[in-house]
């Protein structure tokens, strides 16, 4: 695992930005792996300032969300679809054709899952995944539990997980109790990883993704098991290690 500090918010989502920009002009078809939540917020701006500044180009950028709240419509604005066009993709020159994310409201939600998987092999699998963390150590909407699934699955929210979000809902009534995530596997099957994280809140979770036991109880523990993972923290959440 490769750990970048930088001194605040402002600093690390510079540096992950200088990552995916890398990442784009090196292979201008990249797909990539978004993340949602407040941690990529930094990230997006910074990305959506280069393309207007005519430095990067997405027109050929594939992307693919980690998790969508089920059973939200895309068209929710509480939905994770809706936050992506909000924060970035209507700020940029991705192709909406090339913009993949679980659907939340499908019919047949297994069938759903297992579409998304094959989606993924077809464009020949993910170049970078960016992530953030939850404070429970959940990657994507995986969360800790005695078990994991490896692909994309309907996944049960933790009650600490729903208090947590439910700063983005007028009450914690209104956040959704399941999500479409992908799985553990989808997500180590990513070529590059990109986790970042920032604030005291998220110390203790990275404290455990670094040199913690790899366990289902902390799932961002299993990227201890990759080959290209880099971890972008600010001081705060850095501050445990
Ligand atoms: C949500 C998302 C995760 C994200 C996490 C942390 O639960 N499903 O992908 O990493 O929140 O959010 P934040 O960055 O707002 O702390």
């Amino acid at each position: 695992m490769r750990i970048l500090i930088g001194k605040d918010y402002e600093e690390i989502s510079k540096k992950a930005a200088l990552m995916v920009a890398a990442q784009v002009m090196l292979k201008p078809n990249s797909v990539l792996g978004l993340a949602t939540g407040s941690t990529p917020l930094g990230l997006y701006r910074e990305l959506i300032a280069m393309y207007q500044r005519g430095e990067l180009d997405f027109s050929a950028v594939r992307t693919i969300n980690l998790d969508e709240y089920y059973p939200l419509a895309p068209d929710d604005p509480q939905s994770y679809h809706y936050f992506m066009n909000d924060h970035l993709f209507k700020q940029i020159n991705v192709k909406p054709e090339n913009i993949h994310l679980p659907k939340g409201n499908a019919d047949a939600v297994k069938a759903e899952c297992d579409a998304y998987e094959t989606m993924i092999s077809q464009v020949g699998g993910i170049d970078l995944q960016v992530l953030g963390i939850g404070v429970n150590g959940h990657i994507g909407f995986n969360e800790p539990h005695p078990f994991l699934h490896a692909q994309t699955h309907l996944v049960d929210l933790t009650a600490e997980t729903i208090q947590v979000n439910s700063r983005f809902f007028a009450s914690a009534e209104e956040v959704p109790r399941q999500a479409v995530t992908m799985g553990m596997g989808t997500i180590l099957k990513a070529r590059r990883i990109l986790l970042i994280a920032s604030g005291r809140s998220k110390a203790e979770a990275i404290k455990k993704t670094v040199n913690g036991l790899v366990t289902t109880e902390c799932p961002s523990s299993f990227l201890q098991t990759h080959p290209a993972v880099t971890l972008v923290l600010d001081q705060e959440a850095a501050a445990l290690l």
